[in-house]
């Protein structure tokens, strides 16, 4: 018995990066998984190590893209029961508000706080007609807390992630469909570690205020996100779910 069998699940940014762990982890669950990515060639690569998953190629910022990508995944499986809004983006020019430009903000926006609007906006009708369903929306730690390295859009859009979700959270709450928004902290990923490649002093100074001492896997955070998705977390809903080793608990000083 797999903890998510009969379930069909949406996972955008399953190419790679914490969104790839779940799909592995959420397929071996049982779920039919779609792997929704920008990235055709990892993305084919995601979905063919998982044990019943397609690829599809989507843009979550663009709202045909992501209809387009609901329709294939009903076509195949029928209906839907959790969007894993994954897909996310932190670019080398999102910097302290004194170097990002406005076209930066509106690139992290539009994927970021958008792409999840649109996935919500037409993923949820479609868990409505299954009468459920899990939406968990990717935000991050520094939605709560200041980011240690300055990436201001980035920030604003995490914040926005957790703001939404609540209020969608409250909307569907008696239409059984539960909506999540989880926040991880710094993660084992490509996406952080490109940034500490160029400067690990940068690493350094996050590690020693992590109470415990080291960033999380992505399978750390996919195991959250499979509890999330799953019927276990039945009573969880408008969460701010974090998954963040202990960092917002703790005013950590280096050794
Ligand atoms: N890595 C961390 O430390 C960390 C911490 C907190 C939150 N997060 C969040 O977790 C999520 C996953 O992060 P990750 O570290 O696995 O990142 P990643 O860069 O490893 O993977 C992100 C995936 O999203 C895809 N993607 C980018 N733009 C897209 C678009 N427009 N449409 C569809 N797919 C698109 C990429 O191709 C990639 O496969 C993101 O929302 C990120 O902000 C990450």
């Amino acid at each position: 018995m797999g903890r998510l069998d009969g379930k069909v699940a949406v996972i955008t940014g399953a190419a790679g990066g914490i969104g790839r762990e779940a799909a592995l982890l959420f397929s071996a669950e049982g779920a039919q998984v779609c792997v929704a990515d920008v990235g055709r060639e990892a993305g084919e690569k995601t979905a063919a190590e998982c044990r019943e998953a397609f690829y599809q190629a989507a843009d979550v910022s663009n709202p045909e893209s992501v209809q387009a990508l609901y329709a294939e995944t009903v076509r195949r499986y029928g209906g839907m029961d959790i969007l894993y809004n994954n897909a996310g983006i932190m670019p080398p020019d999102d910097d302290s508000i004194l170097a990002t430009e406005p076209d930066a903000w509106d690139r992290v926006q539009a994927i970021n706080a958008k792409g999840v609007f649109l996935c919500c906006k037409y993923g949820i009708p479609y868990l409505l007609k299954r009468g459920g369903g899990s939406v968990i929306n990717v935000a991050s730690f520094v939605a709560i807390l200041g980011a240690a390295t300055s990436q201001i859009a980035y920030t604003a859009s995490k914040g926005a992630v957790l703001s939404m979700s609540r209020e969608l959270a409250v909307q569907f709450a008696r239409q059984g469909v539960r909506v999540n928004a989880l926040c991880p902290g710094p993660v084992e990923t490509p996406l952080l570690m490109r940034l500490f490649e160029s400067d690990p002093a940068a690493y350094e100074r996050r590690r020693v205020h992590l109470p415990m001492g080291r960033l999380a896997k992505a399978r750390e955070i996919a195991n959250a996100a499979l509890f999330l998705a799953s019927d276990e977390s039945s009573y969880v809903n408008g969460a701010t779910f974090l998954v963040d080793g202990g960092l917002t608990a703790a005013y950590v000083t280096p050794e």
